[in-house]
């Protein structure tokens, strides 16, 4: 396959997506650790939008936006192994972040909101931030992956994965809402979904969601999630709303379970510092005190 010696890129200039500059640029040849991939299909997140506003946490101004991108690998660097010409990926959201937990140096591997993203026709990532895409998904469909699917799946599949037999509330229908009802449906939990849409419910009903609520016209909609979890609560929230909903995900969840911190699509400010919260990637963990089992642990823990 023959590479160009230049392509087309578009590169913010300045807030707002009108600024948005196209341009012409040289493509530089891969690294030896690098691949150099044609870029096919690029989706649109919450975070472009963002980005593109210039009100993401630290992100580079000037930059070419956009974490989820899909092509094939037009190029390899001299030192890469196990890829070859034609092969079809997504380079991750954060090209670093390999495995295990998140850092400041990997939140900065950022694409399209740190370093350059994925609207333009060539980019050279390394390979260790490669992932195949399987045959059936075509390009389009897997440039829909790195950003929702990937946060959805670290909520459901975290330390405590959602399980048989779980309850699992999902707020809104967007991308990472609809990713997270279909993985936690896939995992065999009942899943309640909220929407300000009566015909948004309706098709997260053909997906399988068991109960529906439109968080408009039922503003209790917390109690409302109780009252179908007969009182316990759920043992999962897909939390995208932030400041204006957490406290409501507060009461609607069982004791000891799960509230996944992802969004603020809700926007408000009461002082709960959830965007830190998702920055970081930290855990808020509830403790009320402890169990026999635990307790017992204790004498096992100083003896030995
Ligand atoms: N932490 C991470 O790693 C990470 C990754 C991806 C996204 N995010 C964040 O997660 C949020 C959602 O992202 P997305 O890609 O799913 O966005 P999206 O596709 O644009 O979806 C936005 C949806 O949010 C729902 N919504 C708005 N206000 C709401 C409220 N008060 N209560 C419940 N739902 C409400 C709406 O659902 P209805 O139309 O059904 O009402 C809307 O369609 C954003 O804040 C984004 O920045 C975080």
């Amino acid at each position: 396959m023959s590479v160009p010696t230049s392509f087309r890129e578009y590169r913010t200039q300045g807030d707002g997506h009108q600024n948005l500059k196209l341009q012409s640029v040289t493509l530089s040849k891969p690294k030896a650790t690098e691949v150099t991939i044609k870029i096919h299909a690029v989706s649109l997140q919450f975070r472009d939008l963002m980005v593109s506003k210039g009100i993401y946490p630290q992100q580079k101004r000037d930059i070419v936006p956009c974490s989820d991108g899909a092509g094939e690998i037009v190029a390899l660097g001299q030192e890469v192994k196990g890829w070859k010409v034609g092969d079809r990926v997504c380079p991750n959201f954060a090209l670093d972040h390999i495995h295990g937990d998140v850092t400041e140096d990997i939140k900065f591997t950022g694409l399209g909101g740190h370093i350059d993203g994925v609207l333009q026709e060539y980019i050279n990532v390394p390979v260790h931030s490669l992932v195949r895409i399987p045959e059936h998904l075509s390009y389009e469909e897997g440039s829909t992956l790195p950003c929702a699917a990937l946060t959805a799946y670290n909520a459901c599949l975290g330390p405590v994965p959602v399980k048989g037999g779980d309850y699992v509330l999902v707020l809104g229908t967007g991308g990472v809402s609809i990713f997270g009802a279909q993985l936690a449906l896939a995992s065999g939990a009942t899943v309640i979904v909220t929407s300000s849409s009566d015909e948004k419910l309706q098709v997260a009903k053909k997906l399988g969601v068991q109960h529906i609520i439109n968080y408009k016209k039922n503003v209790k909609w917390d109690e409302e999630v109780l009252n179908i979890t007969g009182g316990r609560g759920v043992d999962h929230i897909i939390e995208v709303g932030g400041p204006n909903t957490i406290l409501k995900c507060i009461n609607a969840v069982r004791y000891a379970g799960w509230v996944h911190i992802i969004g603020f699509v809700s926007g408000g400010d009461n002082g709960i510092p959830v965007g830190l919260a998702i920055t970081k990637a930290i855990n808020f963990r509830g403790i009320l005190i402890g169990s026999v089992k635990q307790y017992g642990l204790i004498f096992i823990s100083l003896l030995y």
